[in-house]
């Protein structure tokens, strides 16, 4: 593309300064390789409680909200970069609304003004453009948290922003920030926009079906997870609704910031290791099996997982089956947090098996260490929009056992019995039974087939899912949003 785009990132969480999951990693990633590009991009997020504001500067002209029936609210700005970057992000400083622990809520659930708070970082994403004087060509929505801004930016902020075109990208369609319709009055967009087409979804407001309406071109972030959505089982109620906008509709795969996924380099590894010297991924698992008190042995095929357990990742498959697996000569090292029952279910698993370790929590360093010493690595998800974990394992050598759905089905060619070639193990239908029995034929070729192991061990360190070119198709959906602009 010639033309060099004013782009507003805008969303809910961005890696390094907030994470829960995935799309945090995107939106610390993407915005600079749209920036080597040579656009100028921006990225907004809010100012979290653990956002420490020390290193930020602070900007002293304050930003004011417009809140509809609440009035106008007032925000504190700061801004610095991303990391290892020229990119300016900026937080939005809301005590009321962003001073808690949690980013979404806490152990008592989800926040009961997320609409609000969310509503609010949007219009505040909107006044940040007018008071620094930036004019966006592309208004960069990511999941239900920013999704009223391409509605936001053709009504209330159409004075201002009649001239950008927008992008929504879905990274998760389950939540879609469903609301009371009262909320109406403090979006201010029109309650001609509360239709059966738009915000209407039973009696509410739905933003992400709003967003998905209004949006110039609608990305998410495989293709079949972008081909999955638009049917009943995937679609969480929205499938008729995207379908319906199906032509605007992108599967843009997520790269990997490699700077921070890297083997060679990885600073929290007992040893780095690559594709010509495998001795530093023995050490690695050595490490792994002492810090979590498991037998050394490296011979044992290790499986490891690293996720949210939510029902979306597959652990209720993992805990039907956990038990039998154990049976076998295998270890299985788990992180994680989320609910309850899961966390108590694999932390006692852990207690009565001596051939399984738990971690409870989130630990960036010991999620690269299980990256680095697992043999494999598990990902039985019911759905997963992309999935960066098993890409992570690729470049680790740790072959991923996927369930074949959205980014996972995309990114893991199957092991082929005949041509002993592929990149991972791969099953189909969401049972114990096919879980199970994937996880074994892992085992098994782990176990008796050395050498196809380590060719397809190879193979996927040497694949690369750049960022670079992630940009640059998100720069052609760009270009099709501004062509395909509804004023
Ligand atoms: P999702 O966004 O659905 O959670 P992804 O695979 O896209 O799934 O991204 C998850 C990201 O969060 C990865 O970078 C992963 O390493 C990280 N992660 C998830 N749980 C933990 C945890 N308990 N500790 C450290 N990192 C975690
Ligand atoms: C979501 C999805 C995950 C995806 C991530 C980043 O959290 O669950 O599959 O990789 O967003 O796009």
């Amino acid at each position: 593309m010639d033309k060099k785009l004013n782009i507003l990132f805008a969303a809910a969480e961005v890696a390094p300064f907030a994470k829960t999951g995935g799309l945090a990693d995107v939106a610390g990633a993407l915005p600079k390789a749209l920036k080597k590009l040579g656009h100028h991009v921006i990225v907004v997020m809010p100012r979290y409680y653990s956002i420490a504001t020390s290193d930020l500067q602070k900007l002293y002209e304050p930003l004011g909200v417009p809140m509809g029936v609440m009035g106008e609210l007032w925000a504190g700005v700061y801004r610095t970069k991303l990391p290892q970057s020229d990119v300016d992000i900026y937080f939005i400083d809301y005590e009321h609304y962003f001073g808690r622990s949690g980013l979404y809520g806490d152990d008592e659930g989800s926040y009961h003004d997320n609409d609000n708070r969310f509503i609010f970082f949007s219009k505040a994403a909107l006044q940040l453009c007018k008071m620094l004087h930036f004019t966006p060509d592309i208004i960069h929505a990511n999941d239900w948290h920013t999704a009223a801004l391409p509605l936001l930016s053709k009504t209330r902020f159409v004075h201002d922003f009649a001239y950008a075109a927008s992008v929504l990208t879905i990274h998760n369609l389950q939540h879609q920030g469903h609301f009371y319709k009262g909320i109406m009055d403090i979006l201010e967009v029109g309650w001609e926009h509360f239709n059966p087409h738009e915000l209407e979804s039973f009696d509410g407001v739905n933003i992400l079906k709003g967003g998905i309406a209004q949006a110039d071109a609608v990305t998410t972030v495989s293709q079949k997870y972008a081909q999955e959505i638009q049917t009943p089982e995937f679609g969480f109620g929205l499938d008729g609704h995207i379908r319906a906008h199906h032509s605007k509709l992108f599967g843009i795969l997520n790269g990997v910031d490699y700077e921070e996924w890297n083997p060679m380099t990885d600073t929290y590894l007992a040893a780095n290791y690559e594709l010509n010297d495998m001795s530093g991924k023995g050490v690695c698992k050595k490490d792994l099996q002492e810090y979590f008190k498991l037998d050394v042995r490296e011979d044992v095929p290790l499986i490891g997982f690293v996720g949210r357990f939510v029902e979306q990742k597959g652990i209720g498959l993992i805990a039907t089956v956990i038990h039998g697996l154990l049976d076998h000569d295998i270890q299985i090292v788990m992180l994680g947090t989320g609910e309850k029952w899961a966390e108590h279910f694999f932390s006692e698993v852990a207690y009565f098996r001596h051939n399984c370790a738990v971690h409870i929590g989130y630990s960036n360093a010991l999620a690269h260490q299980i990256e680095a010493g697992s043999d494999m690595f598990l990902m039985p998800s019911l759905f997963e929009p992309c999935g960066l974990n098993q890409i992570y394992s690729l470049k680790y050598g740790t072959l991923p056992i996927v369930r074949a759905t959205g980014g996972l089905d995309d990114t893991i060619v199957n092991f082929d019995e005949h041509t002993e070639t592929g990149n991972g193990f791969k099953f189909y239908d969401a049972t114990n039974e096919a879980l199970y029995h994937t996880v074994l034929w892992a085992v098994d070729v782990y176990n008796t087939k050395k050498e196809a192991f380590e060719r397809m061990q190879r193979f996927a360190m040497q694949e690369h899912f750049s960022w670079e070119d992630s940009a640059k198709v998100y720069e052609k959906v760009y270009q099709f949003a501004w062509e395909h602009k509804r004023i």
